[in-house]
């Protein structure tokens, strides 16, 4: 049977793990976050004190040590570090500025790019991230890059963080956007950029709905 596979990929903040997983959900196809498996190393990182670029070789050397694994808990995408259900533990500013960081070391793209193919293989998936259409899934059958502008992603992330409770700093926010695009745009390995073939979207002006039906047709249309 004929799977397919839909790569979205985007600066962080433009919306698309949210938008991802609920284009996923109508469509019945799996989503898998590759975001998180980048954390989830960078949350190894912090606790056993090991540098984020790899001085001496430290995290590649500690990689045989970390396992990754994500399963479904009601259709929600939970992420296991050494067995222990992380997800929660990832999504705090320490972690995002590691993620960025770590995700700049060859070794842990090679180690979690393989494992992103392993999750996608013979399965309908959506998966986001900064490489899936360049280099992780460069056959995928649709390619979307998703974008929003700098004062929009972060507005969104600074209402996401004020509704959570958290005591944030709107110019604050901005400018670790600022550090994670340079970060993630200008590394060596992979760098955040459009598949060629990836259609462009800028979703300044949509609401979630509207991103998530405009991405649900963009989809249907791509793999019919
Ligand atoms: O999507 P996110 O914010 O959860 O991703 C966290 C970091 O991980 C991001 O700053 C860059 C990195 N990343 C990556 O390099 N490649 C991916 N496919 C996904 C994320």
């Amino acid at each position: 049977m004929k799977t397919y596979s839909v790569a979205i990929d985007g600066p962080a903040g433009a919306g698309k793990s949210t938008i991802a997983k609920a284009a996923a959900a109508q469509l019945r196809f799996i989503y898998i976050d590759t975001g998180a498996m980048y954390r989830a190393v960078a949350l190894y990182a912090i606790r056993n004190d090991l540098p984020w670029d790899n001085a001496e070789g430290k995290l590649a050397a500690a990689l045989d040590n970390i396992e990754i694994a994500i399963d479904y808990v009601e259709d929600s995408q939970h992420i296991f570090l050494n067995g222990e259900d992380v997800s929660g533990l990832i999504r705090t500013p320490q972690v995002s500025a590691g993620a960025s960081a770590v995700a700049t070391v060859q070794a842990v793209r090679i180690k979690l790019v393989e494992l992103q193919r392993k999750l996608a293989k013979g399965k309908n998936v959506i998966m986001d991230g900064r490489d899936i259409g360049t280099h992780v899934l460069p056959d995928a059958d649709v390619k979307i890059y998703l974008t929003a502008s700098v004062d929009a992603r972060a507005q969104r992330r600074y209402k996401e963080l004020m509704e959570k409770g958290e005591k944030v700093d709107f110019e604050t926010i901005k400018t670790d956007i600022i550090a994670r695009d340079k970060n993630d745009s200008e590394r060596e390995f992979s760098p955040l950029r459009q598949a060629e073939d990836a259609l462009f979207v800028d979703n300044s002006n949509m609401n979630v709905e509207e991103s998530v039906n405009y991405l649900i047709s963009v989809i249907k249309e791509g793999i019919e």
